[in-house]
Formats: structure tokens, C-alpha cells, sequence
């Protein structure tokens, strides 16, 4: 089997092929890559007889128009996908060979209703309707996203051999693949939880604006072949759900506590209860870590919380690098009900400028 992820940047295109019969379908492909992938197809001595967009996209522009005309293939979407260029439907359950490799459909919706994952004996792609670890799934606030749909679809999931590698239709970190067991177990999005208490989960999640995504949308909608069809800023984490949360909204939510006065509170309070979600080697790097804090990664917080009940009524200082992670350990403790959660500004970065002791 030839797997392949095509571009250099977050959006993934998956090409697989069979090589025996040299028939390959592209994944997801993007409008400007689009001349790229019939030069690899060639190089390759492919032929492309489809290609499939696991849901209609709202952060870039599909290729699947345009490669539909360029090389006379099947344009495979979801029977709820809006797109009149779509040559092809398909619904939950339908399976089908890609030479001699098996694949399902499995109809996946909540980040849109269109939405569905491949599914190979030993890989699944997963759109956006599951990412990699803590970057969760792709958010359900556009048109056509539902939180209890994605619930529902997350059961599915959680349903599936441990086994299968997930390949994402997005990955803005450089996270890698892996397998369905590990995304069990670190992506909060499979955290068990009552469908209502992932609705509220989802809901009550600040994130940041996505007018143009409604634009890029409705592009899609309408087959567009020309990439300047929507504004599209540059590889911006669009799709996910922690790199769009509004840093604005969660001041408000959040409060935010100096270098400085996490010092002095340390030296004159003992209730204070400091929380690094690094991962733990970076607490033993440059910059160092506060003596006494305890280490959870952000990875892990929505399955190790139960350790943090004890300290439930402390105030909690999260801490990072340089605030992201923290700030998104805060919100997950706060969804959570602890009552007084800061985090503290600038991180470890900030406390090593102002010249603070750092534990070994
Ligand atoms: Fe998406």
C-alpha cells in the first residue's frame, strides 16, 4: 500500500494508492497544491480514480473540483455534502476496494454534517473530526457543527480497534500519528463523559472569530476553482480547537497572575498550589521549574484531575513555557469546577527573566 502525506504545511493530504494496479486516491487535496499532485501522480506512474474530501472545508479550498477536471476521476463526499461537483455519494457503512485495499466509510458528523472517516484494516482518517492528543478535534461552531452529534461521533470511535493508526486532516504541531488506543487515552475529546457534559464540554469553549471560514465554506459550497476565491490567512491553527481559543475571551475568564505576585505569594501564603503542565523533561531544561510545583502535563489533565482533588479549594497557579498551555489547563480546571485558577503570565520564560530561583 502507498501512504503518503502530500504538503508542507497543517492541512494533510493523504495519498494512497495500490501497487499492483497503480490506483491511487488523494485525500482531502487543497486547491493551490493541486498542479503538485498531478506531477507526483505522473512521477509516480498513478492514476488517480478518486478523490475524496472527508468533509467540506472551511479552511482551505478543496481541490477536488479542479482535479475532477483535470483528470476525469470520481469526486467521492459525504450524501449530506452541499457541493453540485460532487460525482459520487456515499453514506455510513459503504465499503468499497482501492485496488485490493479494503476502506469503509464511516459517517462521522458534529464538525460538519458532511463529515466522514476512512477506515483501513490497520489506519483510520479521521478529517477533522478527531486530531492528534490535546489538540482535541475540530471545533463545532461553524454551520452544519453540532456538539452532540460530535458525541455521538466520538462514541464511534471510541468503538474502534485500539490498533489503528489516526491520520488527521490536520496536524498544525508537528504531533505524530498514533494509534487509536493512545488518542484513547490523551485526546480529550475521548474522554468518557455524559453527552451532556460534553456538550457543555464544547460549548462553553471561547473561541476565537472564524467569520472568513464561513467564506471559505460557502466556496466550497460552490466548487470554487480559483484559490482567491475566499481571504485565507496563512497556516493559522484555523480548524483546531486549542490554537483558536480567543486569548481576549479567556482574560476575561481567566485571570492572569504576574511573575511577581506568584512570588510574593508563595513567600508570604502556603495555599497557594502551583500546577507546571509542561511535559515533565522540560521542567529539568534551561529553564528550570518552581521548586514544590507539581507536573501534569496539559496532555493528560482531563484524565489525571481526580490527583487534584485534594487541592480543590487552593488557589491554582497554572504554568507553561510561556502561558498557552497554561491558559488551556486553567479552562480544563475550570469546566472542571475548581474554583480559583490563575495562570501565571509570561510562564517559566517570564519567571527566569525576572531572575527567580528555579528548582533543579
Ligand atoms: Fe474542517
Amino acid at each position: 500500500m502507498i501512504f503518503e502525506q502530500l504538503n508542507p504545511h497543517a492541512c494533510r493530504t493523504y495519498l494512497i494508492g495500490d501497487e499492483k494496479s497503480r490506483e491511487a486516491v488523494l485525500v482531502d487535496p487543497v486547491l493551490e497544491h493541486v498542479g503538485d499532485y498531478v506531477k507526483t501522480l505522473g512521477q509516480r506512474r498513478l492514476t488517480l480514480t478518486h478523490v475524496i474530501d472527508t468533509h467540506t472545508h472551511a479552511d482551505h479550498i478543496s481541490g477536488g473540483a479542479a482535479l475532477k477536471d483535470e483528470v476525469s476521476c470520481q469526486y467521492v463526499m459525504h450524501q449530506k455534502a452541499p457541493a453540485r461537483c460532487v460525482t459520487f455519494h456515499v453514506t455510513d457503512g459503504f465499503e468499497c476496494r482501492l485496488g485490493n485495499i479494503p476502506v469503509k466509510v464511516m459517517a462521522t458528523p458534529g464538525h460538519t454534517k458532511d463529515s466522514i472517516a476512512l477506515v483501513f484494516e490497520d489506519r483510520i482518517l479521521t478529517g477533522d473530526v478527531l486530531f492528534l492528543d490535546d489538540a482535541g478535534a475540530g471545533r463545532t461552531d461553524l454551520p452544519g457543527g453540532d456538539p452532540g452529534e460530535h458525541w455521538d461521533s466520538m462514541q464511534r470511535m471510541l468503538g474502534l480497534p485500539d490498533h489503528l493508526i489516526v491520520y488527521p486532516a490536520h496536524e498544525y504541531r508537528n504531533r505524530r500519528p498514533s494509534s487509536l488506543k493512545d488518542q484513547k487515552l490523551h485526546n480529550p475529546n475521548l474522554h468518557p463523559r455524559s453527552r451532556k457534559a460534553y456538550i457543555d464540554y464544547l460549548e462553553g469553549l471561547k473561541l476565537g472569530p472564524a467569520d472568513w471560514m464561513k467564506d471559505v465554506l460557502k466556496a466550497n459550497y460552490a466548487c470554487a476553482r480559483d484559490p482567491k476565491a475566499a481571504w485565507i490567512p496563512v497556516d493559522v491553527p484555523a480548524c483546531e480547537v486549542k490554537g483558536t481559543m480567543a486569548v481576549g475571551a479567556n482574560d476575561q475568564l481567566v485571570a492572569g497572575m504576574p511573575v511577581e505576585e506568584v512570588k510574593r505569594e508563595l513567600e508570604t501564603r502556603t495555599r497557594l498550589f502551583v500546577l507546571d503542565v509542561r511535559d515533565p523533561h522540560e521542567l529539568k531544561e534551561e529553564l528550570g521549574h518552581i521548586t514544590g510545583a507539581t507536573n501534569i502535563p496539559v496532555t493528560k489533565l482531563a484524565h489525571r484531575l481526580a490527583e487534584l482533588e485534594p487541592y480543590r479549594d487552593r488557589e491554582i497557579i497554572t504554568v507553561c513555557k510561556s502561558g498557552g498551555r497554561a491558559h488551556t489547563a486553567a479552562q480544563i480546571l475550570m469546566q472542571a469546577g475548581f474554583p480559583k485558577v490563575h495562570v501565571m503570565t509570561g510562564g517559566m520564560t517570564g519567571w527566569k527573566q525576572a531572575g527567580f530561583p528555579t528548582g533543579a
